[in-house]
């Protein structure tokens, strides 16, 4: 794979029209592009097809987490849209993960397109360890064991990977093995400022951790030469 592959640019803005002038700027800089619950509850999902229009994969990121039946629906309609990946709580349980692999799948066999990679989201990075114990009464387990397990469980269930921070890849890369995909955010070059993220990890540490793709939002966006700042990750990720 190639470095700039491995970037996965967060649109993180309400309209269409911002987003898509990030698309025609960077397309040729970054993999894939997110499209989270903010613009895609503000675009409508007509917004995945326009970043295709400009020549860019589009990672969907609404964490869906409902019913087997319904997340499997769901996940048909997201792989007629194209998507390069997309993603699911694991908290939603084996059969659910089961369910949207398999009608993932299938509808892109009928469709003669490619499968999307479906990632589990494990335990959220906002989660603490207390709250875990006091909210979500999981007392005899370490929220990094807990990781794990999920993790493997969406492996056994067929899902593609999981989107993890970066102190959870070591550990689920030994678990889960090579060909389980590992996406990450809470990156940042040395040179860009941390804003509200805690642990932060550089390009070039993720991806000698493990990471397959990384999720970059402000170093990118709001460096003053977007192309610039991309190319220097790219750069680093190649040295
Ligand atoms: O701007 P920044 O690089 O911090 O953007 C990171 C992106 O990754 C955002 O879309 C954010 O919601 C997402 N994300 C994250 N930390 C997580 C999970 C997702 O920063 N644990």
């Amino acid at each position: 794979m190639q470095a700039k592959d491995r970037i996965i640019l967060a649109l993180d803005v309400d309209t269409a029209q911002e987003a898509l002038g990030l698309v025609k700027q960077l397309t040729d800089y970054v993999g894939a592009f997110k499209i989270g619950m903010q613009l895609f509850n503000s675009a409508g999902p007509d917004i995945v097809r326009q970043v295709h229009e400009l020549g860019g994969k589009v990672f969907v990121d609404l964490k869906l987490h409902d019913i087997p039946n319904t997340v499997g629906s769901a996940g048909k309609v997201l792989t007629r849209l194209n998507s390069f990946m997309f993603n699911v709580h694991a908290a939603g349980g084996r059969e659910m993960m089961r369910k949207v692999a398999r009608d993932a799948s299938e509808e892109a066999m009928k469709l003669g397109i490619g499968a999307p990679l479906i990632l589990a989201v494990t335990v959220l990075t906002s989660i603490s360890a207390q709250e875990l114990a006091e909210e979500m009464y999981v007392t005899d387990m370490k929220v990094e064991e807990l990781v794990v397990k999920w993790a493997l469980m969406a492996q056994e269930s067929g899902l593609g990977g999981v989107v993890c921070s970066p102190r959870e890849i070591v550990p689920i890369r030994q678990a889960c093995g090579s060909d389980f995909k590992i996406v990450t955010p809470g990156i940042r070059p040395l040179w860009s400022a941390a804003n509200d993220q805690k642990r932060i990890t550089t390009p070039r540490q993720a991806l000698e951790m493990g990471a397959d793709y990384m999720v970059i939002g402000r170093p990118i966006v709001q460096a003053e030469d977007p192309r610039e700042a991309a190319l220097k990750i790219i750069n680093e990720l190649e040295a």
